[in-house]
């Protein structure tokens, strides 16, 4: 697989990607409330554990948006109706549902370019070793951010183009943020292009707390994970094991909320960024929101950004959706 390196191009003329990941988790840790973007997440073991997380029996996303896929895709490239697509992905991770979804264009007897655009190059990796390109299927992955990826896209090829942004990534946005984020991806398409985004519902709050919270203390490792890739990559001495995960739903947001919190009072040095860091016993840094949805938030976002909204596709439970919107 031909893969095009976004990230150690100098971004916005300012900085590298380790610049970038080093100036982030300075503003971050020095912030009043301390915080590490979730972007971070996925380093070479950040992608493992998160593999095993999606396999866990408490964890539901996954299992749910596989189970539509499975169920629901082959009717996309009858409802799409060409011969050839160019399928662009945002953060696809491993690979699993994007190749459900390519093999439906295939066997429908599309010609497919994929283009698997993600921040982590062990999440490429992966890809490669999943999907091989063959006389029917091209692929070029880009290792960077979702939004360069799809300008650098943009003018490649005037195929019709099926954007795919799965697995609830679109949760980890606040709501304002992920309005902006569709419009952004809508200026990178031309008129007749389709989304496919997926979103976690709203549901019981014991099963998205358990989904969180699993019961093999994967997500804690996950979580935690991201002390250890500062350790090794800024030279830090955060010592994992007076850190505690907590994973926690908040009613009135709407959204599951990870932090990492201190069990000491405790100072850590980071070598690389020339600073020391002190943290109050049960002081809190936050990860990640993971934004639930309802059906009417949806059909509101759709609406906001200006695309047509085409087919809800749901899993037995109603626990999970994926959304076809075209852009008219
Ligand atoms: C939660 S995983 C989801 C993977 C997949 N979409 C799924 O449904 O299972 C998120 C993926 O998005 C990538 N990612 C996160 N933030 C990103 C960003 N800003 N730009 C590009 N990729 C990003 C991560 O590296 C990871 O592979």
């Amino acid at each position: 697989m031909k893969i095009t390196n976004l990230l150690n191009k100098k971004l916005n003329k300012k900085s590298s990607s380790k610049e970038m990941f080093a100036r982030d988790i300075l503003k971050g840790l020095l912030a009043e409330n301390k915080n590490i973007s979730s972007k971070y997440f996925y380093d070479d073991l950040g992608s493992k554990i998160f593999q095993k997380i999606t396999r866990h029996k408490d964890y539901y996303p996954t299992r749910k948006e596989i189970e539509i896929l499975s169920k629901n895709i082959p009717v996309l490239p009858r409802i799409i109706n060409d011969d050839k697509i160019d399928i662009i992905e945002l953060g696809p991770g491993d690979g699993s549902k994007s190749k459900i979804i390519i093999e439906s264009f295939m066997s429908s007897d599309y010609k497919v370019n994929y283009y698997p655009i993600d921040i982590s190059k062990k999440a490429l990796n992966l890809i490669s070793k999943k999907i091989k390109p063959n006389n029917k299927l091209f692929i070029h992955g880009i290792n960077g951010e979702y939004l360069s990826g799809l300008k650098f896209i943009k003018n490649k090829s005037k195929n019709l183009k099926l954007v795919l942004f799965l697995g609830s990534n679109i949760g980890n946005l606040r709501k304002q943020q992920s309005e902006v984020f569709v419009k952004n991806i809508k200026k990178n398409l031309y008129k007749g292009d389709y989304v496919l985004l997926g979103f976690d519902l709203k549901k019981d709050i014991k099963i998205l707390n358990k989904a969180y919270n699993d019961s093999s203390n994967l997500t804690k490792k996950f979580n935690l994970n991201l002390l250890k890739r500062i350790n090794n990559e800024l030279n830090g001495d955060f010592q994992i094991n007076k850190f505690e995960h907590v994973g926690l739903y908040n009613p009135k947001l709407g959204a599951m909320e990870s932090y990492i919190v201190s069990k000491v009072n405790q100072r850590v040095k980071i070598k690389n960024l020339s600073q020391t860091f002190d943290f109050k016993v049960y002081e809190p840094i936050h990860l990640e929101y993971s934004f639930k949805y309802s059906i009417d938030d949806i059909q509101h976002l759709c609406i906001k950004t200006g695309f047509t909204s085409v087919k809800n596709f749901y899993d037995s439970k109603k626990y999970f959706t994926d959304v076809l919107w075209r852009n008219d």
